[in-house]
């Protein structure tokens, strides 16, 4: 009896994600360092680290399996089965939990009929329980496919729910003018930019505020070997001994590009600033 091997993909598929995987790959000096790039690769095709998907990546670097696998179970944001078109995100560490983020997520879980990693019946949101993002200054903090939702309450996060369930267009409170697929936020995750990555503001007025004072008051940050005053907004290592410039001393100053998503005509649904 004869047995033929295994093939994950077949077509245009196939040549796809051949062809994507060859340029992750030539980013590293070594293929295999390219595995966690291509696991978001299948997920951006399949919508989770699917069986085809661990078997195209161990047969594509020269992998088992097995190694492909433990890496997959390893990291949370590879998902071992069908994710929703939104990841939902609750922050429930230590500070959200405290300013509501557990509230937020027992709410939205009883809302959305659903508990930690499950989705919805119609396979729109994927509702987690996440650790710090780093956003704790808005706190609670919810994501959707990674991007901001701060200060929320369980109010505004189920409407968040329901405006993504009905498909409409919702925006972050800052960042992204919109919020993408899943699918199309793994793609990007895997190296392979949407444009988008400057749309919006990154760091808001709560995250700025000691840069603000630092400014404000003219305090600097003595330097580690020379004792010297050093610019304490200075982006490279070695730049700290360069007096501030007024007017354009972080990357924080850096106007934002353009929005791709949203117009007047079609509104993004984006909470007006709590900052402005
Ligand atoms: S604790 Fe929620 S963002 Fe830090």
């Amino acid at each position: 009896m004869t047995t033929t091997a295994y093939e994950p993909y077949e077509g245009t598929k196939l040549e796809r994600l051949t062809a994507d995987a060859a340029v992750a790959m030539a980013r590293y000096p070594d293929p295999r360092s390219a595995l966690l790039p291509l696991l978001h690769l299948v997920q951006s095709e399949d919508g989770y680290v699917s069986p085809d998907g661990i078997q195209f990546c161990a047969r594509t670097l020269g992998l088992s399996t097995a190694e492909v696998s433990a890496v997959a179970t390893f990291y949370t944001q590879y998902k071992r089965h069908p994710n929703g078109e939104y990841t939902v995100g609750v922050c429930t560490n230590t500070l959200c939990a405290v300013m509501g983020g557990d509230a937020i997520f027992d709410e939205l879980s009883e809302h959305l009929g659903v508990g930690h990693d499950e989705t919805t019946a119609d396979g729109k949101i994927t509702l987690e329980r996440v650790e710090c993002n780093a956003a704790c200054d808005y706190a609670p903090v919810m994501m959707v496919n990674w991007e901001f939702f701060d200060n929320q309450t369980p109010a505004s996060a189920k409407d968040v729910a329901d405006r993504l369930r009905a498909g409409e267009p919702v925006a972050p409170t800052r960042g992204a003018a919109s919020v993408c697929s899943f699918k199309q936020m793994s793609r990007v995750l895997a190296g392979f930019s949407d444009g988008r990555a400057d749309e919006g503001v990154g760091a808001g007025s709560a995250s700025l505020a000691g840069t603000r004072l630092a400014r404000e008051k003219g305090w600097r940050a003595p330097s580690a070997d020379s004792g010297q005053a050093v610019d304490p907004t200075a982006e490279a290592v070695g730049a700290g001994t360069t007096p501030i410039t007024p007017g354009r001393t972080s990357s924080t100053d850096t106007p934002s590009a353009p929005p791709t998503g949203g117009t007047a005509d079609t509104p993004t649904g984006r909470e007006p600033s709590k900052e402005a």
